[in-house]
């Protein structure tokens, strides 16, 4: 049964309310786009979630949020959110993916936040980094850290029908990523260079209309998490492995029981099949258009809102009246 359903009715389908979530952190960060203040932009998108995530009745703790309680003094990992009523979740947040984009005026930042059965959401602990691979439910079956990524580009592109050429990996612009990039660049393949965001890059992988075909790269665990919420939901298939960014951080993460080895496919990092995912966006992108300002007070937004149980995949296209929600 679902982890959402109250009894003797029907479903609450609480991504629904989700929704309202992330607009309200991606028209909080809109007002930052192009300023040059991640950080202002980073607050404000938290603190708009944080407001909003009042409204939502249920029992939450943050899996993946802000960071350690100190450093960030609301959505910090193990925080409790909401009334204590039931559904009982684990929570994955990140009020603003893509801080630097959004100073910047960049496109695809994204606010998003995803839910899941108490217990069930992977917490990476110390391990700031995971190698990630994602693609379309066509080649889910080709993702395999363990496989040179030039033979796993061919594979897709025959299973495609297509030429290697055709191919077309997208990955985060980062030094630690030139051995991958060298790699499907000598397979023949092409490449997509992001400066941020790789939330959005699987979402647009995981697309079997988009033009691109995988998703490449270390980048962020939490990101990680978020993302296997959205690919449950999609279809598609994502795997990581934790990747320490130095000696220490391998020292902490095996003292603390990690297994360095171990391939995270989605469900090692959600584990139920009854998840719940919401991203708005914030500045425009490839999978979803940011906020838009009309006349003296009107706002838009686009959101993704998506429930694994029911594969629902909803996008929702919201006009807000800033002067009425500042009055409320
Ligand atoms: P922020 O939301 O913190 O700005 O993260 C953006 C992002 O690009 C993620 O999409 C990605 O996983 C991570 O940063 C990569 O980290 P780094 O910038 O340290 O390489």
């Amino acid at each position: 049964m679902s982890a959402y359903r109250t009894q003797g009715k029907p479903d609450r389908n609480l991504a629904l309310e989700l929704v309202r979530v992330t607009e309200a952190a991606a028209l909080g960060a809109a007002r930052q786009i192009g300023r040059g203040d991640k950080e202002a932009a980073d607050q404000a998108a938290v603190d708009a979630m944080r407001h909003m995530l009042d409204s939502v009745r249920f029992d939450g703790v943050v899996v993946i949020g802000e960071g350690e309680k100190d450093r960030a003094p609301m959505l910090f990992n193990g925080e409790h959110i909401g009334d204590g009523s039931p559904p009982a979740v684990d929570i994955a947040v990140d009020p603003l993916e893509g801080t630097t984009p959004t100073a910047r005026g960049m496109p695809s930042a994204l606010s998003v936040i995803a839910l899941s059965p108490r217990g069930t959401m992977f917490d990476p602990g110390p391990c700031f980094y995971m190698e990630k691979l994602a693609g379309a439910a066509q080649i889910a079956d080709l993702l395999d850290l363990d496989r040179p990524l030039e033979e796993t580009v061919k594979l897709v592109a025959k299973r495609k029908g297509s030429d290697v050429g055709d191919v077309m990996v997208v990955m985060l612009d980062r030094p630690r990523n030139e051995d991958g990039l060298r790699r499907v660049r000598e397979a023949g393949a092409r490449a997509r260079l992001i400066s941020d965001g790789d939330v959005s890059a699987v979402l647009l992988a995981c697309d079997e209309r988009s033009a691109v075909d995988l998703l490449w790269g270390i980048g962020g665990t939490p990101e990680g998490v978020l993302s296997a919420a959205a690919v449950k939901c999609l279809g598609g298939g994502l795997v990581g492995r934790l990747s320490p960014r130095d000696d220490a951080e391998r020292e902490a993460a095996l003292a603390a029981g990690y297994d360095l080895e171990r391939v995270l496919d989605c469900d090692a990092l959600i584990a139920s099949d009854d998840c719940l995912f919401s991203a708005t966006g914030v500045t425009d992108g490839d999978v979803l258009a940011g906020v838009r300002y009309e006349g003296a007070s009107g706002a838009t937004t686009e959101s993704l809102v998506m429930r694994s149980r029911s594969g629902t995949v909803r996008r929702i296209f919201a006009r807000h009246d800033r002067a009425k929600l500042a009055a409320l």
